[in-house]
């Protein structure tokens, strides 16, 4: 076996490592994954958009068919719940997530490593939030992003990049300065979806991008 082969399945199984390490945290509990989408409007509000989550998915309905909805990192999955509770058979609610909720609340869990597994096709509406740091390989996960909105979808994406801690820069989850720079570079046309970005800096040493709220449009 040659050195590349090898290099590409000791990276494969520390990342296999890393997520499971990450699961058994949320599954006990330790961090919060729970969510709503009033949170999620709020997180919206704050990052300079005034349509809600309801708004993007009901102005895309396409009655017979359901709006195919997607979000990665769903954690439990309440946001997919109450949209579902509100459009009932007009949305169809697909959720990703390392962790398997306790209660299914999407029409379709997808579980594992979103970087990994493939995404559904022809979404109308994929939204991440807090949660897109933790699965890195941000340019990754924005080709998959783009590739899988069908014609008309929109991505909601929050990326959180990096804080201050004791006054020095310290990235979050999986980011580095590859995501970092990938996503403050980004052009306005991405495989064939424009994008709108917004950067945000830290409070405490604004020259440390905090994070960054990508809207794309297919
Ligand atoms: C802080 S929680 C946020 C959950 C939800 N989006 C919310 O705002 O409440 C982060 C979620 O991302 C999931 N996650 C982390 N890394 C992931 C990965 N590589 N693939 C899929 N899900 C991942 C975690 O299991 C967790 O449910």
């Amino acid at each position: 076996m040659g050195f590349w082969p090898v290099l590409y399945i000791v990276h494969m199984t520390d990342r296999k490592k890393k997520m499971a390490r990450l699961s058994e945290k949320y599954s006990l509990g330790i961090l919060d994954q729970d969510n709503s989408l009033s949170q999620y409007n709020g997180f919206l509000k704050n990052m300079g958009e005034p349509l809600t989550i309801e708004d993007f998915v009901s102005e895309r309905f396409l009655e017979p068919v359901p709006v195919r909805v997607l979000e990665i990192g769903c954690g439990k999955a309440r946001a997919l719940f109450e949209l579902k509770e509100k459009f009932g058979k007009k949305v169809e609610t697909i959720g990703i997530d390392l962790v398997v909720p306790k209660k299914n609340h999407s029409d379709v869990f997808l579980e594992g490593d979103a970087w990994r597994i493939p995404f559904p096709r022809e979404c109308n509406v994929i939204f991440s939030f807090r949660a897109l740091h933790e699965v890195g390989f941000s340019k990754d996960m924005v080709q998959k992003i783009t590739e899988a909105l069908g014609i008309g979808g929109v991505g909601l994406l929050s990326f959180r990049i990096a804080e201050s801690i004791g006054g020095k820069k310290s990235f979050l989850g999986e980011m580095t300065e590859a995501d970092e720079v990938f996503l403050v570079d980004l052009p306005l046309v991405v495989n064939g979806c424009s994008i709108v970005k917004t950067i945000f800096f830290d409070k405490a040493d604004p020259k440390i991008v905090s994070g960054i709220f990508l809207k794309i449009e297919k």
